[in-house]
Parts: structure tokens; C-alpha cells; sequence
């Protein structure tokens, strides 16, 4: 008699919930997953690969601190170190004595020896080689400019001993180089400012084709266990208080992109001028809480919707 279609029965089939539990689903997976990622959105990290990263240096634009973000960045798990030469790659990082070990591309070794780039230190930056380090150009034409007698520039008295002990290794012949050959080719560089900033070895001006930079000796006799890359020192008066303040509260110090005025990046990836006290860890406390209750109460509405199905 009605023209109204009739309600539809009271005994619903199983399917007929089927829009409201999907409904329900999408927003407990919904819930879910808007927690998650809430743990990687920061863009700063206090680690590289294997390499803890903390101030002053960064492992992103932003992160550290802004005269440190130009030279040393994290790509893909490398930290990288970044000169007007090209991209070298920072092997390790002394905290205590506030030095960085760089190795280069193609820098030689003893198990490989090859034709290497240049390397230089922008007089800008706030890295300065220390003393540790002992260059040593190998494969130089007769002619190259570090040969010149009024120079004065390779070291003939220690040096000597190191150019043989690289001549003796196998990946020696990797430059056209025969094993245990005369050492003519071979300098020990005494860098004139070798301990200023502003340095740079350019081996196509130097005529050489290949350079390593051994900063241990260790067992002296067996250059297979030189230490070779090269050590920086960096200026490690950049702490302030603001930045343990930040750290004390779990933050990682940082800058504005804007005006690279001081930020404390939190956990969260939210930003604040101080410090992440109250900011960086909302989302572990009460947030868990809720994602916990509102998973019970859809797990028994899932398990009572299925009772409901097999009772029929
Ligand atoms: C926080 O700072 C970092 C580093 O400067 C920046 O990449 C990020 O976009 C900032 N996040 C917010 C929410 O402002
Ligand atoms: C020697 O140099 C090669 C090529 O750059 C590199 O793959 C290797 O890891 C280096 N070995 C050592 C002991 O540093
Ligand atoms: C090169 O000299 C070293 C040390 O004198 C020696 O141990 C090595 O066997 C020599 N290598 C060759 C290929 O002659
Ligand atoms: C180190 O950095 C501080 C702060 O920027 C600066 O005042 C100082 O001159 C720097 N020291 C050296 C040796 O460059």
C-alpha cells in the first residue's frame, strides 16, 4: 500500500555491512598509518651509515650548523665532504679531538694505486689540515714544478722511506709503475701552508699522476697497514648552551632555511626556536594510547561482525 519502498529487513545478509566494515577498516589503517611515519619526517638525522653525525655538522640542509652545511652532507649512507675539487667521502669523525678523516676518489693505496683528482680546502672553511698528514705525490714527469732544486718542496730525508715502502706495494704498477723502481717519480710533499686553510693539491699543475695522504704509520715497515685518507681539524667553537638545551631535550640542533637563525629540530619534525621539551614526543605517549583503544574496540567489532556472519 505504501508507496515508500520497504525498509529493508531487520536479518541483514553478511554482505550488507560489507560498505560500513570497510569503512571501518580504511579508518583503523587510516589511524595507524598517520602514526607512523611520524618517526622519519625529520630531515635531520644523528647518524650516517655508520657514522654518528652531531654538532656542528648535519646530515642535511638545515641540520648543524650553517658554516658546516656547505661542506659535509648525508647522501645515501655516505657522509660526504664537499671541497671546490669535488666530492670526497668522510670515513670517520673524532669527536674529542674535533678531527674528520676524508678519503678521495681514486686517492691511492697500498692494495690500489691509481690515477687520483686534485684536492683543496677552501680558506673559508672551518677545516684545516693537521699534522698527521704526510702527501705524497707519486708518478711526477721530470719536469713537475716539485722537482724545481730551488724549491725545495719533497721531503729527501723520511720522505725517502716512505716513497720506497709505496713503491714496494703490488697496486704500484696501477700508475704504470714497476715494483721496487727508482723513486724519482715519487715526492713527499712539504706543503708550504701545509697547516693553514686554503690548501690545494692540483696534480695536473704538479705533473703527477696520483696522490695519497697517510695520516698513521703504525707498523712502519709494512705499508699494508698505513692509514691513509686525510685528517681535518675542525673549529669546534660553534656549541652554544641553546644547542644543549635542544639536545638535553632530544632535539637535534639546526638552522632556518631563511635566515639560518638557530632551530631545534625535534623527533617529530617540528621545528622550535628552544628547545622539543613538550613538542618532540606527543606521538609515543597519549597518541599510542588512543591507536591502542581504538584498535581494541575495532577488533571486537570485526569478531562480532564475523560471529554474526557464521551464526546465519
Ligand atoms: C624544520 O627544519 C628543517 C631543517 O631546517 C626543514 O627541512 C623542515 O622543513 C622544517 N620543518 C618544519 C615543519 O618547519
Ligand atoms: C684502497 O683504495 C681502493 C680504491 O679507492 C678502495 O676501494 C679500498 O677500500 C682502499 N683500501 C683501503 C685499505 O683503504
Ligand atoms: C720489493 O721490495 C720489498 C722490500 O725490499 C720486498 O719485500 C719485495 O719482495 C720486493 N718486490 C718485488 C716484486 O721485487
Ligand atoms: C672558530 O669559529 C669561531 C666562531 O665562528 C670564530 O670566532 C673563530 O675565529 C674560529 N677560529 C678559527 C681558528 O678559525
Amino acid at each position: 500500500m505504501s508507496k515508500f519502498p520497504k525498509p529493508p529487513p531487520m536479518s541483514l545478509s553478511p554482505w550488507a555491512c560489507l560498505p560500513s566494515c570497510i569503512l571501518l577498516l580504511l579508518s583503523l589503517l587510516n589511524s595507524v598509518f598517520a602514526a607512523l611515519p611520524i618517526i622519519p619526517v625529520s630531515t635531520c638525522q644523528n647518524i650516517c651509515g655508520t657514522i654518528p653525525v652531531r654538532f656542528p655538522f648535519g646530515t642535511g640542509f638545515g641540520c648543524g650548523h650553517p658554516s658546516f652545511a656547505k661542506y659535509i652532507k648525508c647522501s645515501s649512507g655516505t657522509l660526504q665532504f664537499s671541497t671546490g675539487t669535488g666530492v670526497y667521502s668522510v670515513s670517520s669523525i673524532d669527536y674529542p679531538s674535533s678531527t674528520i678523516i676524508v678519503t678521495a676518489p681514486f686517492m691511492s693505496n697500498c692494495s690500489s694505486l691509481q690515477n687520483s683528482g686534485s684536492f683543496s680546502l677552501d680558506k673559508a672553511s672551518p677545516f684545516i689540515l693537521t699534522k698527521d698528514n704526510i702527501f705524497v705525490l707519486l708518478g711526477c714527469s721530470k719536469a713537475s714544478p716539485v722537482f724545481d732544486s730551488n724549491e725545495d718542496l719533497c721531503d729527501t730525508g723520511s720522505g725517502y722511506s716512505v716513497c720506497k715502502g709505496l713503491n714496494s706495494c703490488k697496486g704500484v704498477t696501477g700508475i704504470g709503475l714497476k715494483h721496487n723502481a727508482s723513486i724519482s717519480t715519487c715526492c713527499v710533499y712539504d706543503s708550504p701552508d701545509g697547516l693553514g686553510s686554503g690548501y690545494s693539491l692540483y696534480l695536473p699543475k704538479l705533473q703527477c699522476s696520483s696522490f695519497t695522504s697517510i695520516y698513521e704509520f703504525g707498523d712502519e715497515w709494512n705499508p699494508m697497514k698505513w692509514k691513509f685518507g686525510i685528517s681535518l681539524q675542525y673549529n669546534n667553537s660553534y656549541y652554544t648552551d641553546g644547542c644543549k638545551d635542544c639536545e638535553d631535550s632530544g632535539g637535534l640542533c639546526g638552522f632556518s632555511s631563511l635566515d639560518e637563525s638557530f632551530a631545534c629540530v625535534c623527533r617529530n619534525g617540528i621545528n622550535s626556536t628552544n628547545n622539543c621539551v613538550g613538542r618532540g614526543y606527543a606521538w609515543s605517549g597519549t597518541m599510542g594510547h588512543k591507536i591502542q583503544t581504538k584498535m581494541n574496540i575495532g577488533g571486537f567489532l570485526v569478531s562480532w561482525m564475523l560471529m554474526f556472519i557464521k551464526s546465519r
